[in-house]
Parts: structure tokens; sequence; C-alpha cells
């Protein structure tokens, strides 16, 4: 039997994270690489994610390799994968975690905004997976991990064109893991709200918006990134080996709204 630190060993594996820059990807990459792991940083800031890079090699004396990748660039994600095969001669799992919305009105979006939604939620995931299939074919425990959102699970008109692309991503990622096993696995992550820093702002939420969410948030608080990083390792991890096509729920148990009418 395999003991926890065993099942937790990533030493040699080589793991690729979209959006590596953001609240969510910098702390996967993180505690993944203080689990043995080589993590493939890309993301579109680059300046920042070289910093963040340059730390956690301090930190955990695992090699990184850093890529600016713009991903709803084709072409740019397709040299992220053979750079990365250049540097680390594999790949042995795939986080398709870039991602973002803003709030928009249902009917106040267009054309060029769902478009940009969709490819940079969906289509960056498919893209990533895609060239990355032939050398996660190649490895033993071979997975992959979306990024997928409370958002896209049930109507959220009030995100339109995020919400539209996440339940594209879930429904995208249920097909590539019944045509795609038993060589590599596939899980969705459900994520409620994160404090991601200024992000959260960006995206249209008020300080009294988050607050209003909290309250309802049957655990209270709102997610860390550490949260969905221990999830994420869990998933990619030998722990799961036998745990392909599920999406995982991780939103602090959600938002409880009582079913009977208070007035
Ligand atoms: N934070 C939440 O509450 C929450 C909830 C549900 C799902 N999610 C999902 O989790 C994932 C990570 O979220 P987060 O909170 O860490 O986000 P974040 O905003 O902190 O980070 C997102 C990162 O993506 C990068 N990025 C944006 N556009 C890019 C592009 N075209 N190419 C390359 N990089 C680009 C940004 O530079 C940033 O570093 C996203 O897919 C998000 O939709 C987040």
């Amino acid at each position: 039997m395999k003991n926890i630190q065993e099942l937790f060993d990533f030493k040699g594996k080589v793991i690729i994270i979209s959006g590596a820059a953001g609240a969510i990807g910098s702390e996967a990459s993180r505690f993944l690489s203080s689990l043995g792991a080589n993590i493939v940083m890309a993301d579109l800031a680059e300046e920042k994610v070289k910093k963040i890079a340059a730390d956690i090699e301090k930190e955990t004396g695992n090699a990184t390799l850093v890529m600016k990748v713009d991903f709803t660039e084709e072409k740019e994600i397709e040299n992220l994968v053979k750079n990365t095969v250049d540097k680390f001669g594999k790949i042995s799992a795939v986080i398709n975690n870039v991602g973002w919305g803003a709030n928009t009105p249902l009917f106040g979006s267009d054309t060029e905004k769902m478009v940009n939604g969709y490819k940079l939620n969906t289509l960056s995931a498919y893209n990533l997976t895609k060239f990355c299939m032939p050398y996660l074919k190649k490895e033993k425990n071979a997975s992959v991990v979306f990024s997928g959102s409370a958002v896209g699970n049930t109507p959220s008109p009030e995100f339109i064109e995020y919400s539209t692309a996440k339940a594209g991503l879930l429904n995208m990622s249920r097909s590539m893991v019944v045509a795609s096993g038993p060589e590599v696995r596939f899980n969705s992550l459900i994520i409620g709200t994160i404090d991601n820093g200024a992000s959260s702002k960006e995206a249209g939420y008020t300080q009294e918006m988050i607050d209003n969410v909290v309250k309802g948030i049957v655990l209270k608080r709102r997610g860390l990134p550490q949260d969905i990083a221990n999830a994420m390792a869990f998933l990619l991890s030998e722990a799961a080996s036998w745990i392909t096509g599920t999406e995982l729920t991780v939103n602090g148990g959600g938002v409880y709204k009582s079913k009977m009418p208070t007035s």
C-alpha cells in the first residue's frame, strides 16, 4: 500500500498551468512545485508570472518554465506545448485554469463579447488539451483538470458571456472523458466564490455584493486560492488514479436560500 507521501509525490512530473499569474493558478503552481513537480507557468501577464515563478523556484528548488501566452491565440498555445517538451521532454498533466468574465446584463452583450468569452474560457482549454494529448498519452496517471465555475452549472444571466462559456467547458470536458480513457483522466472543478483580490472587483463585484454572497455561503467565507489548489493536487495525484469524469464542487457548501417566503 502507498503512503500519503508516495500518493502525493509529484517529483519528475511536468505540469502546465494556464493563467498561472492569477490567484488560483499561482497558488496551484506553488503547491504542486512544493510537492516536487516542474511547473510550466503560462500567462499573459509576463512580468507578474516571471516574479511568481522566481519566488517559487527559490522556495522549492524545483525548476519552472515561464511563458508569456495569450490563450486566445492558437499558435501561442501550440508554441507553449513545443517549448515545454523541448525543455522537459514530457507533459504529465495540464490544469486548464485561465478564464475570466465580466458582469453583463443578459441581453446587454454582443457577438464580439460572447465570442471573446468563449475563446478565453472554452477554446483555450480545447486547444491546450488537444496539443498536449500526444504527450499525455505516453505518461502514467496522466491527468487534466478544468477550472469550471458554479455559474456554468446554474442559470447565471448576470454573467452571460462567462456563464455560457463555462457551461461549454463542462460539456467539452465530459466528451474528452468518454473518448480518452483509459490513457488520460479528465476532471472538472466547479468553483464557488474565491477571494482573488482585485480580479473580483474588475468583474463587477462591489464589497457590498461580496459581503452579501458570504452571508449566504454555508461555510460563511469566500474560498481561498489554496482551497482550490488542494483539490487540483488531489485530482492530479496518484490518490485519484481511479477518478475520471468527476465534477468536484468546491464552494463552501454553496449559497443557501430558505425555501420559505420571508414575508
Ligand atoms: N475567483 C473565483 O471566484 C472563481 C470562481 C469560479 C471559477 N473561477 C475560475 O478559476 C480560474 C482562475 O480564476 P482566478 O480567480 O485565479 O482568476 P484571476 O483573475 O486571479 O487570474 C486569471 C489569470 O488569467 C490571466 N489571463 C487573462 N486573460 C488571459 C489570456 N488571454 N491569456 C493568458 N492569460 C490570461 C490573467 O493575467 C490572470 O493572471 C478561472 O478560469 C476562473 O474563471 C474563479
